[in-house]
């Protein structure tokens, strides 16, 4: 059993003491562990090309990033494909993960299990656990959208996240060292993911504590739907994982989230969601071939237009 610890915090700072104590739980369970620290890697930020995408729709080849072999992302998922579990310790900036996060995870999309076996290079998505670890100098309110933004990208890897934790008024680095209830949490969270990796994989479940609304993925940020693609409208969604429905009182007379009988038409965190995404972007991809004309006729003007650039 291999379990990948991931951090972008700094060297001793709050985010790598929590890691390195789930770590630490980890390898009592007999895991062995690697460490990444993404401030030590060279990771090119992804300019969009949509290229890893068109190799597997439109030339059937598997999908290949611009950048392949010139930064450190093809190692980094091999690591991260070779490993049972995954568990990441990501600092709160601006109310929401680390900037690195994002850099990282948006790079994601060529190594996406869907776009492997789209491509025929496997033929099922590996089965594999996750725990998530978000720090943060503040109370929730300045850390709303951190867990959320964390779990997002889980999906595309195929991690089901077993446990989620949030070390609160953390700024100074290694205060969370004399926070035992954080050091704790973090442990439990380690010997979750542990345990978690030699299960049967149906049998996995979130064991976490409950972050908040929603009961699908255990996340605590809501949105007021409007229409989906489809026609398909809920009331209600969940703005991580997509789960539609409503709030109703509970016998305390607190709102609790139901999610309606059909609210996972469009959850991400299943293949039905995702196949249901992928046919979007088709028909909006053949929208936009459709009007090609129009749109090059369109785009004379902002070509002709060139404000004074900055660097370039
Ligand atoms: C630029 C910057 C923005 C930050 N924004 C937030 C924030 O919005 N909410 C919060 O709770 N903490 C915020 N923090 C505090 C960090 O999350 C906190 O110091 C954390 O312990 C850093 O992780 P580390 O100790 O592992 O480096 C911010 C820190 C910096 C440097």
């Amino acid at each position: 059993m291999k379990i990948m610890g991931i951090n972008c915090g700094r060297p001793g700072g709050n985010t790598e003491i929590l890691l390195k104590e789930a770590l630490m739980a980890c390898e009592e369970q007999g895991a062995e562990v690697v460490w990444l620290n993404l401030h030590d890697a060279k990771i090119n930020p992804c300019t969009g090309c949509e290229a890893c995408m068109m190799q597997v729709e439109v030339k059937k080849q598997p999908p290949k990033c611009i950048f392949s072999g010139k930064d450190d992302m093809d190692a980094i998922m091999e690591e991260m494909a070779s490993s049972d579990g995954l568990i990441i310790s990501i600092p709160s900036f601006t109310v929401g993960p680390h900037g690195l996060w994002k850099v990282f995870t948006d790079r994601w999309l060529p190594y996406e299990w869907a776009l492997q076996i789209k491509a025929g290079i496997v033929d099922k998505a590996p089965e594999r656990v996750a725990g998530i670890i978000a720090t943060g100098g503040a109370t929730l309110n300045w850390q709303t959208m951190t867990l959320a933004g964390l779990s997002v990208p889980m999906f595309m890897q195929s991690f089901k996240v077993v446990d989620m934790m949030m070390g609160r008024r953390m700024a100074s680095p290694g205060h969370v060292s004399i926070v035992p209830k954080y050091l704790e949490q973090a442990r439990k969270l380690g010997q979750n993911v542990a345990e978690a990796c030699q299960m049967d994989y149906a049998d996995v479940k979130y064991v976490g504590e409950e972050q908040g609304w929603c009961p699908v993925c255990h996340n605590n940020l809501m949105i007021k739907s409007e229409p989906h693609w489809d026609g398909l409208t809920y009331k209600y969604e969940c703005a991580m994982c997509g789960a539609g429905g409503d709030f109703e009182l509970d016998e305390n007379g607190d709102l609790k989230f139901i999610v309606a009988p059909n609210g996972l038409e469009h959850c991400r965190l299943f293949n039905e969601g995702r196949a249901n995404h992928l046919e979007e972007l088709g028909q909006i991809h053949g929208e936009f071939f459709k009007h090609i004309g129009e749109v090059k006729e369109a785009m004379g003007k902002y070509k002709a237009y060139n404000p004074r650039r900055m660097f370039k």
